[in-house]
This record gives C-alpha cells, structure tokens and sequence, in this order.
C-alpha cells in the first residue's frame, strides 16, 4: 500500500529553503567520524545497521569513509502517529537480515530526536548480544529527548527546527538533497 499525500501540501522549492549544512560540510564531518571510527575498530569489521529510511544516505557516505572492512544491514521501524510528537510505541517492520552475535555493530541513524527509535533498536539489538554496539546518528537534537540515549559518533547537533534534505524527508520529498536544509515550520502539517 502507498502512501497518499494531500494534495493540499505545499512543497517549497529545494532552493527556497535555507541551509543548515552544506553538502561540503556535511562530508568533512562524515570524513571525520569515518576516521575516528577507524582508529577506534583498528583490526577489526564492523556491521552498520541503518535504520530506513532517512539513514540510507548517510550509511552510504560514512561506510566509505570508514577504512576498516564493513559489512551493512537495515532495519525498519513505525512509530504511531509519531510526526514531530511521539506517541511512544515503536514497532519493528524489517528486521536485520544476517546475525550480529560477538560481531561490532554500529546503529546508524539520520536524526536522534525524543530518542524512542533507537532506544527500542538498541534494546533489541543488545538481545542478539553483539560484541559492541555504539551509536552513530548525523543529526542530534538534544532538546527533544524523552528517553535517556547519546549517540556516540554525532555530526552535527541542532536545535529543534524541522530539516529536510540528506535522507531526511517531509512527507517522503527532499532526501534526495545534498544540503541540510530548514523546512519551513509554518508549512510542516502535522508534523
Ligand atoms: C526519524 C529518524 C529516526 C527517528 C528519530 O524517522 O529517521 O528513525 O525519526 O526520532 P526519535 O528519536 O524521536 O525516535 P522517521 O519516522 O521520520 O522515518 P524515516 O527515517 O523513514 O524518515
């Protein structure tokens, strides 16, 4: 079943929308975290767990900047009625589809916001009694946090506006993006 958008949605052109980040900008700090990561997985593999969909785009970019072999894998998950507030109830839709027993895992994530996905993810992800399991989001919005979780690798942390562009979608438009651009907030129904 697709999902149906209301025609009554405006959607700003791309260029209309301030940016947050810059495509150069963005790299720099995927180089770097890739970086650190290596040093900190010296000799060992590591599997990224992106969750969909917002974290495909970065997943892509960081597993290249990661210098230690890597192997990835994605989960899904629904959130009710969870727009820009959570209802709480996280759902898993897609599991992973290889094991993680004793192997380093890295949940990869696009935005860490009340904290509710990948506090249910991490949960479920510790059962399957990986060797390690570290966090890695590109956004951070401390403000928004309902659950008690850090990421332990964050590109950018960010006050509580709505972005789009970099994975990150406003009713499915705009990941494609390369910036990181501010939705505009008077615009975002529902969300
Ligand atoms: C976004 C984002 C995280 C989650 C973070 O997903 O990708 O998974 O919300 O929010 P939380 O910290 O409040 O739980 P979304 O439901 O928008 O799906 P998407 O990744 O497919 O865009």
């Amino acid at each position: 079943m697709f999902k149906t958008v209301a025609p009554s949605i405006p959607f700003p052109p791309a260029a209309s929308m301030e940016v947050l980040f810059t495509q150069n900008q963005i790299a720099e700090r995927v180089r770097e975290i890739g970086r650190q990561i290596s040093e900190e997985y010296a000799g060992e593999s590591i599997v990224l767990i992106g969750v969909l969909k917002g974290a495909a785009i970065f997943l892509a970019d960081l597993a290249r900047a990661i210098s230690v072999d890597n192997t990835f894998d994605f989960v899904a998950v629904s959130s009710y009625g969870r727009a820009r507030v959570s209802s709480g109830a996280v759902k898993l839709i897609k599991d992973i589809d290889n094991p993680i027993e004793g192997k380093h895992v890295i949940l990869v994530e696009d935005i860490l916001d009340t904290g509710l996905t990948l506090s249910y993810l991490r949960g479920l992800m510790l059962q399957h009694k990986p060797a390690s399991l570290k966090i890695a989001s590109c956004l951070d919005k401390p403000e928004r946090r309902l659950v008690p979780i850090e990421a332990d690798y964050v590109a950018f942390a960010i006050p509580n506006r709505f972005v789009i562009g970099y994975g990150m979608d406003y009713a499915e438009v705009y990941r494609n993006l390369a910036d990181i651009r501010l939705f505009p907030e008077e615009l975002a129904v529902g969300h």
